[in-house]
């Protein structure tokens, strides 16, 4: 299993902080951002990993987390030159992945829980996780039937759909790339995750688990506050 960090993006949402640096490097309670997602990865047991940038501030990832050697695990490095959406971190890393699985945490995503059983276990198709939310609008959302099975996933959704958001960690294998491959920009330009989704639920290969402990998308104020909280708690 290799690891994607996807770092990318202008984090507008938390201008002027992201004025003079990249929103996975800013703080949460001791440390960059970024190195709560790295951890997950790296708890999960995944020693390679493909970490990608934006232009802006690409050098200072690497000042902040080298080859890997100091984690035990060899870090690669490619830039998004524009924030083209999720889904082309597996355009952008189709070297990288080669035959192999692949498991993508977003360099924003905050989780508690510890991901290394089920990545251990999987096999094929792709598994994602999905968590309650009171605010569903601002992910993508997917709809479960009385059984809990996925039956239908949407970008930020304009009318409710369901209140299960879709978390910033996805597992997929190798043929993820030629899925990435089929994608076409959304109306705001992007290559969409949720497309990569539901070409696995078409193929009746998804799989949805809900994520048990805390998670937080630190991508606005109120939510990076609360990273801070958590992280803080945690380290106490
Ligand atoms: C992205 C994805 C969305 C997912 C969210 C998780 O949204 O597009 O499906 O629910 O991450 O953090 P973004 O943060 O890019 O708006």
């Amino acid at each position: 299993m290799k690891g994607i960090i996807l770092s990318g993006g202008s984090g507008t949402r938390l201008s002027p902080l992201t004025k003079v640096t990249s929103k996975q490097l800013l703080p949460v309670y001791n440390k960059p951002m970024i190195m709560y997602p790295l951890e997950t990865l790296l708890k999960a047991g995944i020693k390679d990993i493909l970490i990608i940038v934006a232009p802006d501030h690409a050098g200072d990832y690497l000042n902040l987390l080298g080859s890997g050697k100091e984690f035990g695990a060899r870090f690669a490095y490619e830039v998004q030159d524009k924030p083209e959406g999720l889904a082309q971190a597996f355009l952008i890393g189709e070297n990288f992945i080669e035959q192999d699985s692949v498991c993508m945490i977003l360099g924003d995503n905050i989780f508690e829980d510890d991901f290394s059983e089920i990545i251990k276990n999987f096999k094929s198709g792709a598994h994602i996780f999905a968590k309650q939310v009171p605010d569903p609008e601002r992910f993508g959302v997917v709809k479960f039937d009385e059984k809990g099975t996925a039956l239908q996933i949407e970008e930020k959704p304009k009318q409710f759909l369901s209140d299960y958001a879709i978390t910033g960690l996805y597992i997929y294998d190798s043929r993820v790339t030629e899925a990435a491959k089929s994608v076409k920009p959304s109306l705001r330009g992007e290559l969409e995750i949720t497309e990569l989704h539901n070409w696995y639920l078409k193929k009746g290969e998804l799989k949805v688990d809900m994520v048990k402990g805390e998670w937080i998308d630190a991508g606005t104020f109120e939510s990076l506050y609360r990273a801070g909280e958590l992280a803080r708690k945690k380290t106490k």
